[in-house]
């Protein structure tokens, strides 16, 4: 296995992240235990920022929050000279208590409510990116209540089959995502949106899918985009302010994976959308991205205690961590992989194949399955790596179990940025009716 860049393994054969021990991490924070590099983060924003400052300085790259929100990670990556992706109210709460600047902020969501969409405008969002015609309604209306003109862009489905796992594909025909570029409908509705007083079309998004290795279903989305960018003008006499390309850079989660470094993606993407502009004859727009996995994928890696060790003879070996779907869902929602280490025995050669299995009360719920591990043992300390992104954000309290804290580690020091859930925290905002007590 080849170690992620935020890893090392000290002279004893333990592995650290960001210079810090990860047996003493988990002695000192608990397990499960999110770890998060921040030199990893800053480095990947400043990779991006670089790359579009050489080749193409109209741009802006908007951290796609929804791989891992905190307040912590929006003063980073605001710090590093990014904007923010959010795609829900308290995403756009969190950015903005963080001090991200509101205009440095796009607004996503298929089906946005009226009190998201309101707080946006009083925020003055520097877009909401609209994704229906319910929302451009329910926008103009809200907009104009508050005297202000909105800008938007419109999402359009510029129908690519980037390949990935099906659920994070976005541009299927039937996705749920987008106005339509094949049947018409996008250039209806951005036609239509002159008569939204309160409504300023701003440009156009689009976002093919994530966890993407290939670079064709990039230059392919810029074609379809431009063809569309002078289409519209040819026929609606618009100008394409903003082109939002989304994100989708695949990272490394084991060997298999064959990721491209995140600017190669970006380069073949400016490459590409420069050829036809040009040829095009269209006026270039400003280029926005919105990296997310990305960014902090390779950066987080998660601690766990191993618990029972339970083989089925001649069929599996399960180590049971104090983790689960509750932390990671990955497994579970789209059987993606992961590789793993013993903390304390990283350089050890493999000597088993194990199922690593969560705590949970369910039978898919599984973080490794098959993995080649050093023979382990209970109580050792596993860490899994390349979940800096999607885990925290889309973990639960399912049976109840704590989301686990997140600590963010750089030079041998540690900080929490998410504080650990007591028990009190999970169950104080449950209620018992009075009228449930009366029944006694
Ligand atoms: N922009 C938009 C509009 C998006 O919907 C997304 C991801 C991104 C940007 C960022 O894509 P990224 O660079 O992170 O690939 N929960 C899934 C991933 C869902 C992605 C949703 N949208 C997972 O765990 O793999």
């Amino acid at each position: 296995m080849k170690l992620r860049d935020t890893l090392d393994i000290d002279e004893k054969g333990r592995l650290r992240i960001g210079g810090c021990d990860c047996v003493a991490l988990a002695e000192q924070y608990g397990t499960p235990l999110y770890v998060m590099d921040e030199t990893h983060i800053r480095n990947m924003c400043r990779g991006y920022i670089r790359l579009l400052q050489e080749k193409y300085p109209n741009a802006t790259v908007a951290y796609a929050s929804k791989a891992f929100s905190t307040l912590a990670i929006y003063e980073i990556v605001r710090q590093e000279g990014l904007g923010a992706d959010v795609v829900s109210g308290c995403e756009l709460y969190t950015a903005l208590k963080a001090g991200m600047p509101a205009d440095k902020i796009y607004f996503h969501g298929n089906n946005k409510s009226p009190a998201e969409l309101a707080l946006a405008v009083r925020e003055g969002v520097h877009a909401v990116v609209v994704d229906s015609l319910y929302e451009i309604d329910v926008l103009n209306v809200i907009a104009g209540k508050a005297g202000a003109v909105q800008n938007v862009l419109v999402r359009v489905n510029p129908g690519i089959d980037a390949h990935t796992h099906r659920f994070i594909q976005t541009t299927r025909p039937d996705s749920k995502f987008g106005f339509s570029i094949a049947d018409g409908t996008a250039q209806e509705v951005i036609c239509g949106l002159s008569e939204k007083k309160n409504l300023r079309f701003a440009g156009l998004h689009c976002h093919i899918g994530s966890q993407i290795f290939e670079l064709k279903p990039f230059a392919l989305a810029v074609d379809k985009m431009t063809d569309f960018m002078e289409r519209l003008f040819v026929t609606c006499g618009l100008t394409v302010e903003e082109l939002n390309l989304g994100g989708g850079y695949g990272v490394t989660y084991t060997d298999e994976d064959k990721p491209l470094a995140p600017w190669q993606y970006v380069d073949a993407i400016v490459e590409q959308l420069t050829a036809c502009l040009q040829k095009k004859k269209i006026a270039p727009p400003k280029l926005v991205l919105e990296p997310g996995r990305s960014i902090v994928g390779e950066a987080g890696i998660t601690l766990y205690t191993v618990g029972a060790v339970k083989e089925i003879k001649g069929l599996k070996k399960y180590i049971a961590v104090d983790g689960g779907m509750f932390e990671n869902p990955r497994y579970a929602l789209y059987q993606s992989k992961y590789d793993a280490a013993i903390a304390d025995r990283a350089n050890q050669p493999p000597a088993e194949t194990v199922t690593v299995a969560g705590k949970c009360c369910e039978s898919g719920d599984i973080l490794i399955e098959d993995i080649r591990l050093p023979s382990v043992r209970s109580g050792d300390v596993l860490a899994v790596f390349t979940t800096g992104a999607y885990n925290y954000s889309m973990a639960s309290n399912y049976n109840r179990n704590a989301v686990p804290p997140v600590v963010l580690v750089q030079n041998g020091e540690s900080d929490y940025i998410v504080k650990p859930q007591s028990y009190e925290d999970i169950v104080a905002r449950d209620a018992i009716p009075a009228r449930l007590g009366e029944r006694k």
